[in-house]
């Protein structure tokens, strides 16, 4: 495969990336342009401990997604932007545009941070009101904003007022239940918002329940701005049907990026109906080494980084083969040379079998949390499985 990116020129300010408006989808601020014109949009979903600048260099390089969202950024009294985060933003070499997320409850700190965040070069900012860590809902803040719509009513006021460029929402379909649904899409209309990325869950149906697509059609009906479609696009092939379910302006995909970080090209490929490209084993193998080495920090103990990538490798085996062999294999190693040994026989005995387009059905990404334990501050990739 050719590498997409690296030439690309980190953009200045958030004025650099030049903006269309989608297809059928009116906008006051419209939103930059995307990587095939007129086609559907796609989008990497914001994923803690995953979604940084590493991380977002290797996606490039197997065919960028049209938008970039970061890691949240905690806003709080005491918050100052994550450096770390910033670096995704302020580095980002990709040629895409990022957008940076918020999750927080506080209007004077959440228009402060907003503010903040508008002296780097984002292509907007976005509002968590998703996150379903119990220790985050708690403090009313990501998914447990959808228990309260005049919170959120409040809350989108303010950042619409601090942000004149793009401000846009990731959420999930309600809290408990859909209750307030056609309300707070209300609120996201009143206010002017203007992306909308719809996880089809509910807070308490965390990560590995059926998705309500039927909600995401639903908002894209009623919403005045364009909605990505979120949760288990598995392939190009998904996305096509979810979008012709839906109606959505484009996806957003998560889980199965890391899993299949040819996946956005795979899109592109399939929206301009041409072949998808066949991913092979070896193709996989070379994926892991470039990860591997992407995201070795100086100084960081092997057996930690070999822990690290087991985190991701738990997605990637879920297309390796159908027994889970690979999975098993792959968690016993505790160094880096064990670790390439195991990925050199399971993926370079038969290099050029076919990596699978879509996991295989009950080979599960352990360990297999769907609900985070009460101290899990985030979604981080040791609570949130494939
Ligand atoms: C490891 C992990 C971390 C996540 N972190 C965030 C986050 O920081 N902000 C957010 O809005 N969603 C977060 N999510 C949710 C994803 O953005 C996405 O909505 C969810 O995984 C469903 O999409 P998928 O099926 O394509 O993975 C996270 C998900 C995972 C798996």
């Amino acid at each position: 495969m050719t590498s997409k990116s690296g030439t690309a020129h980190a953009p200045k300010s958030s004025a650099d990336f030049q903006s269309v408006s989608p297809v059928g989808a009116p906008s006051t601020r419209p939103l930059p342009a995307s990587i095939l014109a007129g086609a559907p949009l796609t989008a990497l979903a914001p994923m803690q401990d995953v979604t940084d600048l590493a991380f977002m260099g290797v996606i490039a390089h197997y065919g960028a997604p049209d938008y970039f969202f970061t890691e949240f950024f905690r806003v709080h009294a005491q918050s100052r932007l994550e450096k770390h985060i910033l670096r995704a933003i302020d580095e980002n070499a990709t040629g895409r545009p990022v957008f940076a997320q918020l999750i927080g409850e506080d209007l004077q700190h959440l228009a402060r941070s907003a503010t903040e965040l508008l002296a780097h070069p984002v292509a907007g900012v976005d509002l968590n009101m998703g996150c379903p860590a119990p220790k985050v809902y708690k403090k009313n803040v990501g998914g447990g904003l959808l228990r309260d719509p005049a919170k959120i009513d409040e809350i989108l006021g303010v950042l619409r007022q601090a942000i004149p460029g793009r401000f846009t929402v990731k959420m999930r379909i309600g809290f408990e239940d859909t209750t307030h649904f056609e309300r707070i899409l209300d609120l996201i209309n009143k206010h002017d918002v203007d992306l909308l990325s719809l996880h089809g869950r509910t807070v308490k149906e965390m990560y590995r329940s059926e998705v309500h697509y039927d909600f995401i059609a639903r908002a894209t009906e009623r919403v005045k701005c364009p909605v990505l479609a979120n949760g288990n696009i598995t392939s190009a092939a998904t996305a096509g049907r979810v979008l012709g379910q839906t109606r959505a302006a484009g996806v957003m995909i998560g889980r199965h990026a890391i899993r299949n970080p040819w996946i956005f090209r795979q899109c592109r490929q399939a929206f301009a109906q041409q072949p998808v490209t066949a991913i092979t084993l070896a193709d996989v193998r070379e994926y892991v080494e470039r990860l591997y080495r992407a995201t070795q920090v100086e100084g960081l103990d092997e057996r930690i980084h070999v822990n690290k990538m087991k985190k991701y490798l738990n997605f990637v085996g879920q297309g390796v083969d159908g027994t889970g062999a690979f999975l098993h294999a792959m968690r016993r190693t505790e160094s880096e040379a064990q670790l390439f040994e195991v990925c050199d026989q399971h993926l370079l005995a038969e290099p050029d079998k076919v990596f699978a387009d879509e996991p295989y059905p009950g080979v599960i990404a352990r360990p297999n949390c769907e609900t985070p334990s009460g101290d899990a501050d985030g979604c981080s990739l040791e609570t949130v499985t494939g």
